[in-house]
């Protein structure tokens, strides 16, 4: 068995990913501060897997505490998921993402040097692209930043590369996610943002299950089919998938890449929202906007560098997006905010 840790493994993306380290027999372990997420998914992955998490709470500031458990675990690979990701808190708070973002990802690399553990894979982001000069992105596209989020992976993923340039013995692979939605198809876990929600899908669950009035679609004037931004919206399980791929890739070859993971096609607010009220059963109330400060018309990936270095490629649909986020949310209104404390 290989031991993987998975630093912020309890939020949205590491969780589903825990789900696709079991079943492709590898042994996660999840180290979470519980600053943007909730002690209940532990349960809810153990029902999920029919087994126990082995899961710590701290934070990957802590190089003693981190390396000990690289240690004690024998650990082989980090999944680093551990940064926060608002784009509008990071512009508010610059310093809370320069902290726990880019130092975060320095103290962590220092605890896997220190307990002799080089192999990353590493959560960044389709805004290291800034706002591209065409669609679709492939991953040879000028990076820039818009945000301090967007400067944040930036920062870390020149840190990743100055240290493969530096250490022969590190290996690394940088995913660079698209618009990750959805839910596992359990309805047991899911995105459960603290708030009203920022990003589209988690906004539309909430309209369609009563929550919030209606949506607003910010813009419907955007040089794009039906004026509405564009997006490759990915499933979370494709995603999560597309991680075991990358551990494979990087444990199998050790050899180093950067790619992106998104599903290649772009699909528009108002596609959204019609695909979701065929799953929810009724319509999903929405109202026109002045277009959201600091967005972008369309993003969406060149996918085939995924497909030919990992053999991986998404497989699900929007409709399945759709249907499995109203599941989780019409099962889990209020998130895990009721669930219980593992
Ligand atoms: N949108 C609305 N109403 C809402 C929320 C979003 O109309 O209430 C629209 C946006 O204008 C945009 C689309 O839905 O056209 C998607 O917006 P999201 O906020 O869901 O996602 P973004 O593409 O703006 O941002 C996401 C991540 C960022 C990341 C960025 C680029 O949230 O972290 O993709 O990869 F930086």
């Amino acid at each position: 068995m290989t031991n993987i840790l998975l630093t912020g493994g309890a939020g949205y993306i590491g969780s589903h990913t825990y789900v696709a380290l079991v079943s492709a027999g590898y042994r996660p372990i999840i180290l979470d501060d519980y600053s943007n997420s909730h002690p209940g998914v532990i349960a809810r992955l153990e029902d999920i897997t029919g087994q126990p998490v082995a899961h710590v709470r701290g934070s990957v500031l802590d190089v003693a505490m981190v390396s000990a458990l690289i240690e004690q675990h024998a650990v082989q690979a980090v999944l680093h998921f551990a940064g926060f990701k608002a784009v509008g808190e990071s512009v508010a708070e610059p310093l809370k993402y320069f902290d726990n973002n880019i130092t975060g990802t320095v103290r962590l690399m220092q605890a896997m040097e220190r307990a002799g553990c080089r192999a990353l894979v590493f959560s960044s982001s389709a805004t290291v692209y800034g706002d591209p000069a065409a669609v679709p992105i492939t991953e040879a596209f000028p990076l820039a930043h818009t945000s301090p989020y967007g400067y944040s992976k930036i920062a870390c993923e020149h840190i990743i590369a100055a240290m493969l340039a530096a250490k022969p013995d590190w290996h690394a692979s940088v995913l660079r996610y698209f618009n990750p939605v959805g839910a596992h198809p359990s309805g047991l876990i899911g995105e459960s943002p603290q708030g009203v929600p920022n990003n589209l899908m988690p906004y539309v669950a909430q309209v369609a299950t009563g929550k919030r009035a209606h949506l607003n679609v910010w813009g419907a004037d955007y040089p794009t089919p039906d004026g509405t931004g564009l997006r490759d919206y990915i499933h979370v399980m494709d995603l999560a998938e597309g991680h075991v791929a990358a551990l494979d890739a990087l444990l199998q070859t050790g050899r180093s890449f950067t790619v992106n993971l998104g599903t290649g096609a772009g699909h528009s607010v108002l596609e959204v929202v019609r695909a979701f009220s065929l799953a929810c059963g009724h319509a999903v109330p929405y109202k026109i906007c002045e277009r959201r400060p600091g967005d972008i018309a369309q993003c969406y990936a060149d996918a085939t560098l995924a497909l030919q270095l990992l053999g991986w490629r998404a497989q699900r649909t929007l409709a399945d997006m759709c249907a499995d986020t109203w599941r989780w949310q019409s099962r889990n209104p209020d998130g895990y905010h009721e669930a219980a404390i593992a």
